[in-house]
């Protein structure tokens, strides 16, 4: 990890300027003026949540409960709702191109709106930034998760943690709606890239270092459950999505997740405790139900078992929109959905966009008795107790300093190291026959074809620049997997490329070809949309691997956010790589490719035959993998210059 300047060296400088506050404090409470007990630094961060909150008003306090979407954050909402929080949603940005200078300022002015409210409490800014600061044009887009699982190195995923810290930062956001530590357990599911593994100790390893990495660690001695956020150079977590979200049936997104408890507590629950005894800051709640009851309105799963069992004090935040969601039309009720949530043990709603409808509902609700005054003070004082840890007070402010830190070359490094490791040898050479990888830098001609070959949208996957993702190269800033072909052959090499280049053409020149590489795999995709109960991959891909396999020695990359149905195609492959979404630095495919660095990812997931076999996972009684949870062939580096 790149040593932080040391103008930022945090705790030193802080603790000098605590010193220096504490005495000018004592001087003015010398001098007569009000001392304001939450607004001194030296103060323990129990003392200030309590202070704060005996001045507060109601409106006060279901302001800070309240998280409204970036396009309806005007200074005067801020003020006259008393607003807490600020989220950018999926794609939410200021303008497409907008710099981290452009967003610092709008946070700025957001923050300005709310220290001039009457208790000047500071807003918390929040974003998806799932796999770097995926939003914002120019960042580095890192593997998505199921990538990272595969490289089996949490040091590198608690490196890329603070990589994306730095990179929200520079865009002046201290908040990530990250990690997601679900454990996917049906590939159907279209959010399924956004989890580690399978394997519940898998995600709890990459939960146990992305937390860290995310909010700094945690001293040796840190009370299990209580928030921590090391700097201004770091970011509030938020664990999610909580709790089955990956064990719904036939993946199907948002849906019911049937399970004895035990299961639940064994499979889908662990890894929320490792992040709890890390510090994460905030947990968010999963729109999918457990044996029919939504966890929304869970008060046994969210209270009892996560907030009083687990010992979690940083607070529970709900999904978009999900208390709309908690009952459908036409029997939507969003008056009992409010009372059910809060009631849950939920302490701050992402509304987003409908916030007067909100407050007053929930305004009238504690008003009448049908929410309890005490719920509401733990919500506020969970919201607050995050507000203090992170030093939101003393550094309410984007720092201008931290611009330079979005989409920094040495970020681009990691990303790049991540997409090496995270690649998975499923077969190199066909039966008995020699290995193809490492491919020759040195081949007179070659042949690159597929879809996914040239696109750096596609090799991203949803979740950038939009929720959705987009295909394109000029989404952003970044290298695709035949660039990187490109600088990483020697200039007397001749380079075809075509998506999808007609059988005759390819006949033609067969005999020319030394070998061809055929990237494929599926388009962009988040959440429902990526739900898919085929798994085959999307049409040309078959058919360029078979054009392209049956004529010219081919190595297959496979871009996907989960294994897909290969089986048919897989004899006339002499090679098949699985890349997962790498991200913008597609030199890291290319690395890996002709030798400058060997094969050592190993499955995350399962590959299945069939998808009749889902759900199957490793451990189950029946299993008959295609390659088995774990697989990954090696090479070894070669030196061609
Ligand atoms: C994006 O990064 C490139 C360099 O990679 C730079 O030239 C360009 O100005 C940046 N654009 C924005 C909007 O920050
Ligand atoms: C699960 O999906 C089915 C089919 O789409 C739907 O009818 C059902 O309401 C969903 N269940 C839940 C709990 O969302
Ligand atoms: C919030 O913003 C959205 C999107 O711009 C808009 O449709 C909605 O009407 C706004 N909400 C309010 C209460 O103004
Ligand atoms: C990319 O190009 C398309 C088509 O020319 C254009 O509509 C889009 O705005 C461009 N996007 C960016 C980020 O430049
Ligand atoms: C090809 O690369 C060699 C060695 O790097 C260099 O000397 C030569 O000038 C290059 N030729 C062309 C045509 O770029
Ligand atoms: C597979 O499912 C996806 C998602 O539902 C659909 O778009 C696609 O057309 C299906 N493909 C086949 C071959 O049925």
């Amino acid at each position: 990890m790149r040593a932080a300047p040391t103008m930022w060296r945090w705790p030193a400088a802080a603790a000098a300027a605590w010193l220096l506050l504490a005495v000018l404090l004592s001087a003015v409470a010398a001098t007569g003026a009000e001392y304001v007990k939450y607004k001194d630094p030296t103060q323990p961060i129990g003392e200030r949540v309590d202070d704060l909150l005996s001045r507060m008003t109601l409106a006060e306090k279901i302001g800070q409960m309240s998280q409204i979407e970036r396009a309806n954050a005007s200074s005067s909402v801020i003020q006259k709702y008393f607003v807490g929080s600020v989220l950018s949603g999926g794609g939410s940005v200021p303008s497409e191109k907008a710099t981290a200078a452009q967003w610092q300022q709008v946070v700025t002015k957001m923050q300005k709106a709310a220290l001039k409210t009457r208790l000047g409490i500071p807003i918390l800014y929040g974003i998806d930034a799932v796999h770097g600061n995926n939003n914002v044009y120019n960042a580095t887009i890192f593997p998505h998760n199921v990538g990272l699982g595969a490289t089996r190195d949490p040091k590198l995923v608690k490196r890329i943690g603070h990589a994306t810290a730095l990179e929200s930062r520079a865009t002046g956001i201290p908040y990530a709606f990250a990690p997601c530590v679900a454990v996917c357990r049906d590939p159907r599911w279209g959010r399924c890239y956004e989890s580690y593994s399978e394997e519940t100790k898998l995600v709890q390893l990459m939960a146990s270092a992305i937390v860290p990495g995310l909010q700094g660690d945690p001293p040796a001695n840190h009370p299990k459950g209580t928030p921590f956020v090391a700097g201004p150079m770091n970011v509030a977590g938020c664990a999610k999505h909580y709790v089955g979200d990956g064990g719904t049936r036939r993946g199907i997104n948002e849906n019911n997740t049937v399970l004895s408890f035990h299961d639940l507590m064994r499979i889908h629950m662990p890894p929320y405790d490792d992040a709890v005894i890390k510090g994460v800051a905030s947990v968010m709640i999963s729109y999918s139900s457990w044996n029919g009851v939504k966890m929304h309105e869970n008060r046994f799963l969210v209270t009892d078992m996560l907030k009083n069992k687990m010992h979690f004090r940083g607070f529970v935040i709900t999904d978009w929109q999900a208390v709309d969601r908690i009952t459908t039309p036409p029997h939507q009720h969003y008056y009992h959905s409010i009372q059910e949530t809060i009631h849950a043990g939920i302490d701050m709603v992402m509304i987003p966009y409908d916030y007067p409808e909100f407050v007053a509902d929930l305004t009238s609700q504690v008003s009448k008795g049908t929410i309890r005054m005490d719920r509401i003070n733990d919500a506020v004082s969970r919201i607050l107790r995050v507000k203090f840890a992170m030093g939101l007070f003393e550094n309410p402010f984007p720092d201008h300093r931290l611009t330079g830190e979005l989409g920094h070359k040495e970020h681009r490094e990691i990303a790049r190291e991540a997409v090496r490791k995270s690649l998975v040898l499923l077969k190199n050479g066909k039966g008995g026959q020699k290995p193809v990888l490492p491919l020759s830098k040195k081949a007179s001609k070659i042949l690159v074809a597929g879809s996914h070959a040239h696109n750096l949208g596609f090799q991203c996957g949803g979740w950038t620049k939009s929720w959705q993702g987009q295909g394109g190269n000029n989404i952003t800033a970044g290298t695709t997997i035949l660039e990187a072909i490109k600088s990483a052959v020697g200039n007397t090499t001749v380079i075809d490329h075509a998506e999808h280049p007609d059988k005759s053409s390819i006949a033609k020149d067969a005999s020319e070809y030394e070998y061809a590489v055929v990237v494929v795999g599926e388009p962009p995709y988040a959440e429902t949309a990526g739900d898919n109960q085929n798994l085959t991959i999307p049409s040309p891909g078959p058919e360029v691997i078979k054009d392209v396999c049956g004529l010219v020695k081919c190595v297959v990359v496979l871009v996907s956010g989960r294994p897909l149905v290969v089986e048919p195609y897989i004899g006339s492959m002499d090679a098949l790589v699985a890349a997962w979404l790498p991200g913008t630095e597609g030199h890291g495919v290319a690395d890996v490719l002709f030798g400058d660095y060997g094969f050592t990812g190993k499955l995350p997931r399962t590959w299945f035959k069939a998808v009749d076999q889902l759900p199957m996972n490793y451990g189950d009684k029946r299993y008959d993998p295609l390659f088995p949870f774990g697989f990954g062939l090696t090479t070894k580096p070669t030196s061609q210059s």
